[in-house]
């Protein structure tokens, strides 16, 4: 194992995702029942990073997982040989009902040590968000272990952790196959997530400039992309998920806080996206929206303006970084019974600000 293993909530289940060094086959044992990582019944070993779904009641119930791990000597079409098997078990804490309290880290482009320090800053969480342009790009496979290495420091593998990318994640030479790397559901990534009694859909606004910039060289189709997520949040709405019982709290995490006109040629998709905001404002109502993407830190409440689009809800934008300096600042946010508290901190263990939103 490269690092600790990590635990993404995707829709009803978990991906339980383990970065390796070597060629090795995975599996997750969960009590009595094992979970392999495997392709239609062949076990996978020419990996970089195994990826274990488990339902997410199960793990919320055991509390703990083990993962067991099977060396590749040499694999052959018959007689493969393989090495030791190792078991390491990792205690899980599922996030409990009521007052929670989580991180949101984005834009990190590459930094790994200093997110780690601006979450203890906060203190205590029950889950990490994470929420896009984590590696600088994805032009090589390595790159992603950034994520890996962030979230295992933050969380080791004994809390869940919410994914969804951001514009940088796609570019580069491996950007076609980040979602082998990444949490998804079926390949997708947009999805919605359920943490304790919260209910979540994480969007992906995928690219900040249109298709034909030429900075693309016709490398990308994200408006057909977002077209198909239009659909995907109808779908979420006929389906009345976020309905279900037990769910107190609706949230949208989101990299691009797409409810803002960007200027220039950032100016993209005020169509698509106004139609974002009006479908989860008049039916999914979510309390908050948890963005990233303008490394800075701020609150846009309504009507304020930024406001240009018609916002669903308060979004919280929270996250900053220093290219050049070893600096990060993220925020930490508590979902109270009828407040959002959210307090911005840095590497260097400031707060610098906290911010009441009722509900
Ligand atoms: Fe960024």
């Amino acid at each position: 194992m490269k690092t600790e293993p990590v635990v993404f909530a995707v829709h009803d289940t978990y991906h339980i995702m383990v970065p390796v060094t070597t060629e090795s086959m995975m599996w997750v044992k969960i009590g009595e029942k094992e979970y392999y990582d495997e392709s239609n019944g062949i076990m996978r070993s020419r990996t970089r990073i195994h990826r274990m779904i488990v339902p997410r009641k199960e793990l919320n119930e055991a509390k703990s997982y083990t993962i067991c791990e099977e060396e590749i000597v040499e694999r052959k079409a018959y007689y493969t040989e393989t090495g030791e098997i190792t078991e390491t078990t990792f205690a899980f804490r599922p996030v409990k009902n009521g007052p929670v309290r989580c991180y949101h880290i984005s834009d990190t482009h590459n930094k790994s040590v200093e997110p780690v320090q601006a979450a203890k800053t906060y203190g205590e969480i029950d889950f990490l968000i994470m929420n896009g342009d984590i590696p600088d790009s994805s032009d090589k496979i390595e790159y992603f272990d950034t994520i890996y290495e962030i979230a295992a420091g933050v969380t080791h593998g004994q809390i869940p952790v919410v994914f969804a990318r951001g514009n940088h994640d796609l570019r580069g030479l491996c950007a076609e196959m980040i979602a082998d790397y990444t949490p998804n559901e079926n390949g997708l990534t947009y999805y919605s997530f359920r943490i304790g009694d919260i209910w979540g859909i994480a969007l992906d606004c995928a690219e900040d400039k249109d298709d034909t910039s030429v900075e693309y060289g016709h490398t990308v189709r994200c408006h057909a992309f977002r077209e198909r997520q239009t659909a995907f949040i109808k779908r979420v709405i006929a389906d009345k998920e976020y309905l279900e019982p037990g769910v107190k709290r609706r949230i949208v995490v989101v990299h691009n806080p797409f409810t803002m006109r960007h200027k220039g040629i950032f100016d993209i998709e005020t169509e698509t996206y106004s139609e974002w905001a009006r479908l989860l404002k008049e039916h999914i109502k979510p309390d908050v929206m948890i963005c990233g993407h303008m490394h800075y830190l701020d609150i846009h409440m309504p009507g304020c303006e930024q406001d240009n689009l018609g916002q669903p809800c308060p979004v919280i934008v929270g996250a900053t970084v220093k290219y050049k300096e070893p600096y990060f600042a993220g925020a930490g946010i508590e979902f109270g019974e009828d407040e959002v508290v959210v307090s911005f901190t840095d590497n260097e263990g400031a707060t610098l600000g906290v911010h009441t939103i009722k509900l």
